[in-house]
């Protein structure tokens, strides 16, 4: 080949925008399913073709470190300090599922002086290396830096039960999105559903609400029926698609997966328009 020729090919490389979803997994309630969604997903977009990266925001329990029974030396906040290089940071679990520890260096990103953002961004910018998509699983509650990560992901994954407080909580993020003006590409889970009827009942239900007092419009993405072979999956260890890949929870989950590849949302912008959005504050 050509040098001419090899030159080319490198600038073609260097100016394509890369192609990276960034997908924010929250519902506002604790324990409404958030990190079953955010890890089972992730198998399942790589069954489909993707390269998944889940960062557990989770500053209490490390629920994805616990759903895979496998640990990380460090977090997020080591690469903050700039001790660690954020390959060092990644865990692989069973399947290859790869995934980072926020630890406590989520909440800190929000607070970073000018020289610290720019080498975060270095940093987090090296992800496009190992995954073309990031899955952020969020805690319990609503903070500052949720509400950042919403605005600058592709779509945000709102996951609720069939129930009142948990459609409440569900409903108040949504509201703040409104009043912020947030543009949160909403795809709504119900999960624990008992039977399919629920599940789309409650879904049109919370979404005409929601679209009603909000202005915000929200797709449905599907349910995931109440199983017991869920908590079983977290006492094992080993994520449901894993360990139980014929449940019903499975079957659910999988078919939330094919149909996120038909409704996502394309961001050209890439992962540095995502870190742009994030540390921009808007
Ligand atoms: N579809 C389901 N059927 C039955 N149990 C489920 C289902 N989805 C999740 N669970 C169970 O509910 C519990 C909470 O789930 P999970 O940890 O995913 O919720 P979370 O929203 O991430 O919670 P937190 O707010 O504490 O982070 C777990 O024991 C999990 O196994
Ligand atoms: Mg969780």
């Amino acid at each position: 080949m050509s040098d001419q020729a090899q030159a080319l090919r490198e600038l073609i490389k260097a100016q394509s925008a890369p192609n990276m979803n960034v997908i924010t997994v929250t519902g506002a309630k604790g324990g409404v399913g958030k990190s079953s969604v955010a890890l089972n997903l992730s198998i399942a977009l790589n069954k489909r073709g993707k390269r998944t990266l889940v960062v557990d925001m989770d500053l209490g329990l490390a629920n994805i470190d616990v759903m895979l029974g496998t640990k990380t030396e460090y977090d997020l906040l080591s690469v903050i300090e700039g001790s660690r290089d954020i390959h060092d940071i990644i865990g692989t679990g069973i399947c290859g599922v790869k995934y980072i520890s926020g630890g406590s260096g989520m909440e800190e990103l929000v607070n970073l002086d000018e020289t610290a953002v720019g080498r975060i961004i270095t940093q987090l910018l090296c992800l496009e290396d190992v995954a073309d998509t990031i899955i952020f699983d969020t805690g319990a509650g609503i903070s500052e830096i949720i509400l950042r990560l919403i605005s600058a992901s592709n779509d945000t994954l709102l996951v609720t039960m069939p129930e009142p407080t948990s459609f409440m909580d569900a409903y108040a993020l949504v509201k703040i999105m409104s009043q912020r003006k947030i543009n949160p590409n909403i795809k709504l889970i119900i999960n624990k559903a008992d039977t399919e009827r629920e599940a789309q009942s409650a879904a049109e239900g919370f979404i005409s609400i929601a679209e009603k007092y909000s202005g915000i419009a929200i797709k449905s993405l599907g349910y995931i029926l109440n199983d017991e072979h869920m908590v079983r999956a977290v006492k094992l260890q080993v994520p449901l698609l894993v360990s139980f890949p014929a449940s019903k929870a499975a079957r659910n989950l999988e078919l939330l997966a094919d149909t996120y590849m038909d409704i996502k949302t394309i961001d050209e912008t890439g992962l540095m328009g995502f870190l742009k959005r994030l540390f921009g504050g808007q």
